[in-house]
């Protein structure tokens, strides 16, 4: 296949969009191109030929309509195809063209929201630090919100010059210039065609119309992936210490696709296509949908993502926030890594003591004085409806003056937005309460505030709900380390995999709490207006905190090992990834009470030390997507929106399971009533670690399985060698007790070397 030397075009697209056009909608639309018969395919480029197709498409069918479709944007060689707002019947005629493809419907999605680089065992300028892997040039594309370039995150020092191969540009616009570029920021880029067919504006005074970062989500996960060694970072003093992105001499390319109601699916495509031109080495997205997830032959991340994955670019996501319930994860197509979020060993204790003298460790990142013993106002005590959730307008002031006010998290109010309502009624202090889970995330509240975990919150309601004066007291106890951790937080969303379900997700948790990260000069730290803080660095949790820290990491290990494939460090991340906690115990999960499983870890939490050299890898090349994609059933039409050209599966694709998919980890699928029922998976281990050796199978079977590994031991000669294995897993006969999954794992093991896959058996 031809290089994705895609040619972009942005249309200039100033045209005020009427809101009459509200039955339109945007639409990604492939086509083919040795398919369209008239002569439109003499001009020399695709713009004027996509919109020569639309404008027939207005003359036929305009009588009915009230304006044209409107071009958005045009694509040329990653794959053949325009963006376009169009209406339903303007689509039913383009269906009917020739050369017509698909027609992918765009979606609005969300963003999802300096200890870490040293709990993740790199400090001191030493070990994968050192200077000889810090000297290549590995470039971090980072689609997000835009990026704040004057942070000192993102300062130059003692970088060489930008690597000639790059191809990228630092576009102008509102209050960013190409000279807010430096040899650290090296690129920036912003999409907005998207977000303005959707009805969307861009208002000035709150949004820079440019890759300039007003929401700072774009600037904090830039700053965590590539930021370069900042000595005292800090929050109002809390985590003090030195903040460094996973990869701090990597450059940093911003692509800005989210504007204030959420991110277009057409934005991110065109910014990942451009991105790829570009010649970034990784790309991050911290985004996603919070919806049920798709077929990927409907969802252009994953499309994107592969061409990514063709041009030898490893992409990493975040799952998403959705958790704790099972099926939640996003973003899960097999070549994409998808990052879950778990705690570091920091926190930032809040102590709350009830008047009858229960005591609660919530956590606050407010680092004023104590709350001497206040009363406590909930709901009908507090206010008229929805004063449980501290509803604007809600708050009764002569009830809520000097006191402690609780709020419930509901409806679409950030508990920031809470604590405002709080103090603008004259409360002193809030403690928010936790519907679920065990999370301790804070806030940069603007006013003394606690979070509580979802028991103490019960106990708290509890007790307020039975005392007739209740009372509480809170004391701020600033930056503690060394508590157990990590544990996955109850937010981070789950698999099972419901597009794929052969392949578990996540696939790696990493911190994803109370991150502290760079933050734009003109953002309150809560983003609240009424906010006049203004912070160099800020707190913020989320999968969307820790995809950053994953894509950093690979960038390490790319610069360590520049001829592997993205498959390759994906695998090397997922087989070296650790399920042990800092107390030697197996890590928690802090929405479901138990233990963290592959469904909510993946594999485990990254180890960029021993990612770097993991002894095996399971490879798997873009042929092998293809098969797979043709294992799940896909038609050619849907495989061609992949790759181009695409005529029919290979014979051997028609013998494969979508579970012999070379994945680092495994997924085995039985019926409820399956009994003795076998399924048979192959893999094929590359060395890549010394060149003979031996490695033995250990096995920890899951409950209510056997396995079977076919060899048991697996010998090598020479780097780059590959051998393959077999491994059987039969269902025995379901007990009625027996939950419907359960865990183990595959170990190959020689010398310091342990290759690990999880394993995780689903009945349904
Ligand atoms: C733009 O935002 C400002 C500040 O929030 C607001 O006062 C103004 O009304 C907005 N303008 C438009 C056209 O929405
Ligand atoms: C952060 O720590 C450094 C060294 O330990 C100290 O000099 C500095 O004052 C601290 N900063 C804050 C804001 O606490
Ligand atoms: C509070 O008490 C009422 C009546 O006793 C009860 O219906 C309600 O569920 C209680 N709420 C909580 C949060 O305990
Ligand atoms: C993995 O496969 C790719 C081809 O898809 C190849 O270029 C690469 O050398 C292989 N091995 C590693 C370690 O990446
Ligand atoms: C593939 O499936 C889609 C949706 O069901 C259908 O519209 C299309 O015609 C199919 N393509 C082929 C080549 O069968
Ligand atoms: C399971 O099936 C295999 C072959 O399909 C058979 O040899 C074996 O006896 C069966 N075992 C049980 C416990 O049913």
């Amino acid at each position: 296949m031809e290089i994705f030397n895609a040619m972009l075009l942005l249309i200039a697209f100033i045209a005020v969009i009427s809101t009459a056009s509200a039955d339109k909608q945007t639409y990604i639309v492939r086509m083919d191109k040795t398919k369209i018969t008239n002569n439109y395919n003499s001009l020399a480029n695709s713009k004027p030929w996509h919109q020569a197709v639309l404008d027939s498409l207005a003359d036929d069918v305009s009588s009915q309509e009230g304006t044209p479709p409107e071009l958005l944007y045009s694509y040329e060689t990653a794959f053949f195809g325009f963006a376009v707002k169009l209406s339903r019947k303007q689509l039913e005629s383009l269906k009917k063209m020739d050369g017509f493809m698909y027609a992918v419907p765009d979606k609005m999605l969300s963003l999802h929201t300096t200890r870490s680089p040293l709990f993740l065992g790199l400090q001191g300028k030493k070990g994968l630090w050192g200077s000889s892997n810090l000297k290549s040039d590995v470039i971090i594309g980072v689609v997000d919100s835009g990026i704040w370039p004057e942070h000192v995150s993102f300062q130059d020092r003692g970088l060489p010059p930008v690597p000639k191969r790059w191809r990228g540009a630092c576009e102008k616009g509102t209050r960013f210039s190409p000279w807010n570029c430096n040899k650290k920021l090296i690129g920036a880029r912003y999409f907005y065609g998207g977000y303005l067919a959707t009805g969307g504006r861009i208002n000035e005074t709150e949004e820079y119309l440019s890759a300039r970062d007003a929401s700072g989500h774009g600037t904090h996960t830039a700053s965590t992936a590539a930021g370069d060694f900042v000595e005292h970072a800090n929050f109002f003093g809390l985590a003090n210490g030195s903040a460094a992105g996973m990869r701090y001499t990597a450059r940093i390319a911003a692509y800005k696709v989210c504007w204030p109601p959420g991110c277009t699916s057409v934005d991110i495509l065109t910014a990942m296509v451009k991105a790829i031109e570009d010649g970034v080495d990784v790309l991050t997205l911290s985004l996603g949908s919070i919806s049920e997830a798709e077929p990927y032959y409907q969802d252009y991340l994953a499309i994107a993502s592969y061409y990514a994955f063709k041009s030898g670019i490893f992409v990493a996501f975040s799952a998403g926030n959705s958790g704790p319930e099972a099926y939640t994860a996003v973003n899960t197509a097999p070549w994409i890594m998808t990052v879950a979020a778990s705690t570091m060993d920091r926190s930032f204790p809040a102590i709350v003591k009830l008047g009858n003298g229960q005591t609660f460790e919530g956590s606050s990142v407010h680092t004023g004085k104590a709350l001497k013993s206040l009363s406590i106002v909930y709901g009908r005590t507090a206010g008229g409806s929805g004063a449980e959730y501290c509803f604007p307008n809600s708050l009764n002031p002569k009830l809520v003056k000097g006191k402690i006010v609780i709020c419930e998290q509901g409806g679409f109010m950030k508990p920031v937005e809470s604590g405002e309502q709080v103090k603008l009624a004259g409360g002193a202090g809030m403690l928010i309460m936790t519907p679920e889970g065990e999370d301790l995330a804070t806030d940069a509240h603007i006013l003394p505030a606690a979070m509580l975990r979802a028991l103490a919150s019960k106990a708290v309601l509890k007790y307020v709900n039975s005392t007739k004066a209740p009372k509480a007291s809170m004391i701020f106890k600033g930056t503690t380390y060394g508590n157990r951790a990590p544990k996955v937080a109850a937010f981070s969303s789950r698999g099972p995999n419901l597009v794929g379900p052969d392949v578990t997700k996540p696939d790696v948790t990493a911190p994803g709490v109370n991150i502290l990260a760079a933050w734009p000069a003109e953002t309150s730290p809560s983003t609240l207006n009424s906010d006049k803080r203004r912070v160099l660095f800020n707190i913020l949790s989320g999968t969307s905190m820790s995809c950053p820290h994953v894509s950093g990491i690979a960038a390490l290990i790319k610069s360590k090992h520049k001829d592997w494939s993205p498959a390759a460090i994906k695998s090397a991340l997922m087989t070296t990834a650790y399920t042990i906690d800092n107390r030697g115990k197996p890590l928690a999960d802090l929405g479901l009470y138990g233990l963290a499983s592959p469904f909510s870890i993946g594999s485990g939490h990254v180890d960029p030390i021993k990612a770097s050299d993991p002894g095996l890898i399971y490879n798997i090349t873009a042929e092998d997507y293809i098969n797979y994609l043709c294992s799940l059933k896909y038609n050619v039409s849907q495989i061609a929106l992949f790759e181009e050209g695409f005529l029919s599966c290979p014979m051997e694709a028609a013998s494969m399971q979508p579970g012999d998919l070379n994945y680092p980890s495994f997924a085995v699928n039985f019926k409820r009533k399956a009994h003795n029922v076998t399924v048979t998976y192959k893999r094929t281990v590359t060395n890549v670690g010394i060149p003979r050796s031996t490695y033995k199978v250990s096995v920890e079977v899951p409950k209510g399985v056997s396995v079977t590994v076919r060899p048991k031991v697996l010998s090598f000669k020479k780097l780059n060698e590959e051998v393959s294995y077999k491994v059987s897993f039969t269902g025995l006969s379901r007990k009625k007790t027996a939950a419907s999954s359960s865990f183990g794992s595959l170990v190959w093991v020689s010398g310091k070397h342990r290759v690990r896959s999880p394993i995780a058996v689903t009945w349904k």
